[in-house]
């Protein structure tokens, strides 16, 4: 078995490659920049963050530099627009939902804002439409150039184009079902039935006041499980302690190159140690040979060499959308379950009045647990929101002035505000788990649950059923211990319909 090992490559010399394009923004010049002059700085991001007039005109000219591609003489903006946003962050309880709220208020509600790089739709019928479609995709992340390949690998998943027949992320992303998520074959299935074991003596005596109480340990039991579905190891206590950094340091992503230097790297590297240690848990374990099997099934033009390379972008994937995703929906749920909100959640963007008691959110949860999950993570999605590209110009009217958008520039898409449009969801702050429209909600990158969905929408999140069967195994334990809730059926109800491949 180990000879099929040769050319795995070192996952250290990965993560030190040369780094890729920035513009003249993110320049140590720049940077050197925006230390000396932070007061004033400082001074203009705190009125923009407060202000929402000041908000949108320091974004125009943030606009207008990036249309001029961000020369030299442009850098200055980006210094205040970085507290700008910072301030507006803090303001809104660092939340991205009230972030994402505020900046459509304060750019006229319309069906676009302006944030970073790009422009952000904000309507459920746009991005509806770009989820149903042939993406244009790069290394880009929140509408930002991504720092690669020291933040970001710069092939990962996410980041390639699933445009024609023959696309790199086709072939990735089959190699990637075919060798983790296959949901409906009995190896899945048994390994679902293994986790509940594991997961009951994990934590014998947890309840929703412990999960809420405990968040780092809720944390370490779904990132083991996660591991444990797509690898088939239930790892140690200090090692899930390793992978839960995929879900704490969510700030740290989020972050571009320029804020990242201005403070020295310290979310960089952070990060980098996070890919080095949970590359080191696959060589631990000797699960090398899965990812040399997988590199095997693609193309010889898209195989990566090394083949380390592709673990790492893989478990990049499996960390962030897998691990993050399903702590952030874990905490969210076990929080509404208790009629309280998680942290960095602003508690006025929900109501609990058709559910406003512990019991009748147990029952709801009893009567249809992905029901449930679904309805927390509309609230509150895990994935707020993903970067397109424009394949053609677009005209769109953002504040009171209409602009022409080259083909190229970033298009964000926010699940987080097209799943409370309310030419869709009736009441979208009401949590209701019986909504008619609850499968229309995008959270998994798609209308997840709709006739024909992964057909309809081609990047539907593949992690969909694990992420539900995870969640529902850990809250069987938590909600009721002894009675038995209906778990993922290997042929789902009408209800839950049929995983099939993408
Ligand atoms: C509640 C949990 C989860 C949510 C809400 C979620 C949501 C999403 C969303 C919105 C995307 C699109 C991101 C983008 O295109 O930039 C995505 C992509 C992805 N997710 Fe999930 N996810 C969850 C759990 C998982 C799990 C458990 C896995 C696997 C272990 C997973 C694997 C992936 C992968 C591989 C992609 C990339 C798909 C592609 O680009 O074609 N996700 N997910």
């Amino acid at each position: 078995m180990k000879s099929s090992w040769h050319n795995w490559g070192s996952i250290e010399a990965v993560v030190n490659e040369p780094l890729g394009a920035f513009g003249w923004e993110s320049s140590w010049l720049s940077v050197i920049l925006m230390w000396l002059l932070l007061p004033i700085n400082l001074l203009v991001g705190a009125i923009g963050g407060f202000v929402p007039f000041v908000y949108q005109g320091l974004s125009s000219v943030v606009m207008c530099s990036v249309q001029l591609g961000n020369p030299f003489y442009m850098m200055w903006i980006w210094w205040s627009y970085t507290f700008t946003l910072l301030t507006a962050l803090v303001a809104n309880s660092m939340s991205r939902l009230g972030l994402f709220l505020w900046e459509r208020q304060a750019f006229g509600n319309g069906d676009y804002f302006w944030h970073g790089e790009g422009i952000w739709a904000t309507t459920h019928p746009i991005c509806n439409e770009i989820l149903k479609s042939e993406q244009l995709r790069g290394p880009a992340f929140g509408a930002v150039t991504a720092p690669v390949p020291d933040l970001f690998p710069t092939k990962i998943l996410i980041f390639l184009p699933n445009v024609g027949s023959d696309s790199e992320w086709k072939y990735i992303r089959s190699a990637l079902h075919d060798t983790f998520l296959t949901h409906g074959a009995k190896a899945y299935q048994d390994r679902l039935v293994a986790l509940r074991e594991h997961v009951a003596q994990d934590w014998k005596n947890v309840t929703l006041q412990e999960m809420t109480k405990d968040v780092s340990r809720l944390q370490r039991l779904v990132a083991k499980s996660v591991f444990f579905m797509m690898l088939g190891v239930w790892i140690a206590e200090e090692e899930a302690d390793v992978l839960t950094g995929w879900r704490t340091n969510a700030s740290l992503f989020i972050l571009p190159r320029l804020t990242q230097r201005f403070i020295f790297n310290y979310g960089i590297n952070k990060v980098k140690k996070l890919r080095v240690d949970t590359v080191k848990i696959i060589e631990k374990y000797q699960l090398q040979d899965i990812f040399s099997r997988m590199n095997d099934f693609l193309p010889v033009k898209y195989r990566r060499d090394p083949v380390v390379r592709l673990c790492d972008e893989i478990m990049y994937v499996i960390g962030f959308a897998g691990i993050g995703g399903t702590s952030a929906m874990c905490e969210t749920a076990s929080a509404f379950m208790q009629v309280t909100t998680p942290k960095e959640f602003p508690a006025s963007s929900v109501s609990f009045s058709r559910f406003d008691s512990a019991k009748k959110m147990i029952e709801a949860y009893k009567r249809k647990p992905f029901d449930y999950f679904k309805e927390c993570c509309r609230i509150d999605p895990p994935v707020t929101s993903a970067t397109s590209i424009l394949k053609e110009d677009l005209a769109a009217v953002l504040g009171n002035s209409r602009h022409t958008f080259a083909a190229g520039t970033y298009r964000q898409y926010c699940l987080s505000l097209a799943n409370r449009d309310p030419n869709v969801f009736k009441d979208p702050k009401v949590f209701d788990p019986t909504r008619a429209e609850l499968d229309q909600a995008l959270t998994w990158n798609g209308a997840f649950g709709t006739p024909g969905d992964d057909k309809t929408y081609p990047r539907l999140c593949p992690g969909r059923y694990l992420s539900l069967d995870v969640a529902t195994t850990i809250f069987n334990v938590a909600v009721n211990r002894e009675e038995t809730v209906q778990l993922s059926p290997a042929q789902p109800a009408p209800a839950q319909p049929a995983p099939a491949k993408p």
